[in-house]
């Protein structure tokens, strides 16, 4: 049976006493959801939020890491700082990073791999862009983003791994995928992985939809069969709309 989850991604928000105070909000605020909770801070309010939630039933998730063990990457974090704080979850290949930062489908398979040898759950971001839309050429893109990143791992690895679609024209843009959109898009990946790795994985595989979701339409595309949840941007910044994100579940 897949696991219903709310993650919020909050991107380069919050420092470290604007950590503490929105946990302790959403730990005050939050009953007994029906998914799992997920927040994402970064990299160096990571420690504050693994010690803030402690004992509380929310899982604290890194939003990216280097793919090698450790060594000469300045700037960079390996899977082993993550896991030795309590990180065990991490966010790899969000639309921000494959844009900005040039991330590519083949370094991306390279991070899973490194997370995966770590015992890291990974949350794999992938998701076509407007232009690809607009050429009905999205169902392509995603197929290709998930072989690329995803199908050289073997059928054992996939209890590790939670896909989250995010349709890079709906993020932050206040315009979402209609829950139908959503739901064809989720069906069509459930049914993909379905053939490359049997029902068993597709079915407990957990798929979270991501892109402008807000408290007044989260529940309409959560109600969709295929959709397990959702990868929260904005709307992760404050307890109250995240919790009514978290409760729509
Ligand atoms: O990781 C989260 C997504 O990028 C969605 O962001 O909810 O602000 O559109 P958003």
């Amino acid at each position: 049976m897949r696991k219903n989850i709310v993650a919020g991604n909050w991107k380069m928000h919050k420092n470290n006493s604007e950590t503490v105070a929105l946990l302790q909000d959403i730990i005050a605020k939050n009953g007994t959801p029906n998914c799992e909770v997920v927040v994402a801070p970064t990299f160096v309010n990571l420690k504050t939020a693994v010690d803030t939630v402690n004992g509380k039933n929310i899982t604290v998730a890194a939003q990216n890491m280097h793919q090698a063990e450790g060594g000469a990457y300045t700037g960079e974090i390996a899977a082993s700082m993550l896991t030795d704080i309590g990180v065990n979850t991490v966010i790899l290949g969000h639309s921000e990073r494959r844009a900005y930062f040039h991330e590519t489908d083949a370094l991306l398979a390279n991070k899973v791999d490194t997370a995966l040898k770590h015992e890291m759950r990974v949350i794999f971001c992938f998701g076509e862009e407007l232009k690809d839309r607009q050429k009905e050429n999205h169902f392509n893109v995603v197929e290709y983003q998930l072989r690329d990143g995803l199908f050289h791992l073997e059928k054992k690895d996939w209890k590790c791994i939670v896909l989250a679609y995010e349709p890079v024209w709906a993020i932050g843009t206040g315009e979402t995928a209609s829950p139908e959109q959503a739901q064809e898009m989720h069906q069509f990946i459930r049914e993909l992985i379905a053939k490359v790795y049997g029902s068993d994985v597709a079915d407990n595989v957990s798929i979270l939809y991501g892109g402008s979701v807000k408290p007044d339409n989260a529940k309409e595309i959560f109600s969709k069969p295929d959709v397990d949840g959702g990868l929260i941007g904005g709307a992760a910044l404050k307890a109250d709309d995240f919790l009514a994100i978290v409760n729509a579940m």
